[in-house]
């Protein structure tokens, strides 16, 4: 674990403390504490192998194998949208659509979405006309027409395809998930989430800065990624979006305002889930209690009787 940790200029801090003394640590920092230990634990057991290294690469997401490089250590951030009673935070949402337009829309598309959400409520709650300047922006070839014609709130985003373009992002916050620990059983996920922006802000600021030539290509090399090694080169660098509300734009808040983001993008509706369940459990707890009234009301006039024999 150590010689990857040595590299991580932005997370060596916050890696190290709760490791260190999680008796200290305080309510916040605790949670990665226990994430610490779940991805430790394997790591020494295994040592640093290179054929876990390998396992890993073959497993997709090898933070349950611990050694070797795969296993990406992956802290826990405090979403605002975690817990019964989280909501996504619309300031950063605005600011998570800001660093995919200015970054990552460059190389990936996000076709799942329609451009309209952006108005919703819960989500980055944009202006009316702010939406449609948005889509404005950018092109699509008209399905009747044939001829290309800018975007309208109703279309989606675009599509990004070709040579060294990544994946599509609508849905990557839940089709990765950062948290598999203890030993593969994926127990931590109850406590920390299944921890897909997690994964992602890890990726973005998991580059140590090697670069690694196989095949022809170039190869990034990066703490998170199953493999060791990414194909996408580090998309993020100190101020390089300037955010209209002043918050400072380093690495480590671009990359938890995109995952955050990309959080949105996956699961939109996630806090009229929450409320639904909430509704629900009370609605539960108030039926028990009629339940448990009625019952007693029932066998009241019985109670306490001898049996005749
Ligand atoms: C220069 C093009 C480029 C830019 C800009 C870029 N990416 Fe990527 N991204 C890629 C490529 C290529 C891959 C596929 C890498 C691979 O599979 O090795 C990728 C992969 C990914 C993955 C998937 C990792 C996985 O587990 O499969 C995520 C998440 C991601 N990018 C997020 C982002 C975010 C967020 C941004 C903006 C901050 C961004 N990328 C900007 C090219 C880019």
């Amino acid at each position: 674990m150590s010689p990857q940790r040595k590299n991580l200029p932005q997370r060596e801090e916050a890696a190290e403390e709760p490791a260190a003394d999680a008796g200290e640590a305080e309510a916040a920092a605790e949670e990665p504490a226990a994430e610490d230990a779940t991805a430790d634990e394997p790591a020494a057991e295994e040592g640093e192998s290179a054929e876990h290294a390998a396992e890993g690469a073959d497993e997709g997401h090898a933070e349950a194998e611990g050694g070797g490089h795969g296993g990406g250590h992956i802290e826990d951030i405090d979403f605002s949208f975690e817990g019964p009673f989280g909501k996504y935070d619309q300031f950063q949402l605005q600011r998570g659509l800001q660093v995919y337009t200015e970054v990552c829309s460059a190389c990936h598309g996000m076709k799942f979405v329609p451009i309209r959400t952006l108005h919703d409520e819960g989500g980055p709650g944009l202006p009316e006309d702010q939406v449609r300047a948005y889509a404005a922006n950018m092109t699509i070839i008209d399905k009747e027409t044939g001829e290309e014609r800018p975007r309208l709130p109703t279309d989606h985003f675009p599509a990004v395809t070709g040579d060294g373009m990544g994946p599509d992002l609508s849905l990557m916050a839940k089709a990765r998930a950062g948290f598999h620990g203890p030993y593969g059983t994926g127990i931590s996920q109850f406590f920390n989430g299944i921890g897909g922006p997690e994964y992602i802000h890890a990726i973005l600021t998991g580059y140590t800065g090697e670069e690694i030539e196989q095949a022809g290509t170039v190869l990034y090399e990066n703490t998170a990624f199953s493999t060791g090694s990414i194909g996408m080169p580090p998309p993020l660098s100190e101020d390089l979006v300037t955010y209209e509300d002043g918050t400072p734009a380093t690495v480590d808040q671009m990359a938890t305002d995109v995952a955050a983001f990309l959080m949105w993008t996956a699961e939109p509706k996630l806090m009229d889930r929450k409320q639904v369940g909430l509704v629900s459990v009370l609605f539960l707890i108030v039926l028990t209690a009629l339940l448990y009234l009625t019952n007693k009301r029932l066998w009241a006039p019985h109670k306490g009787k001898k049996l005749d024999t």
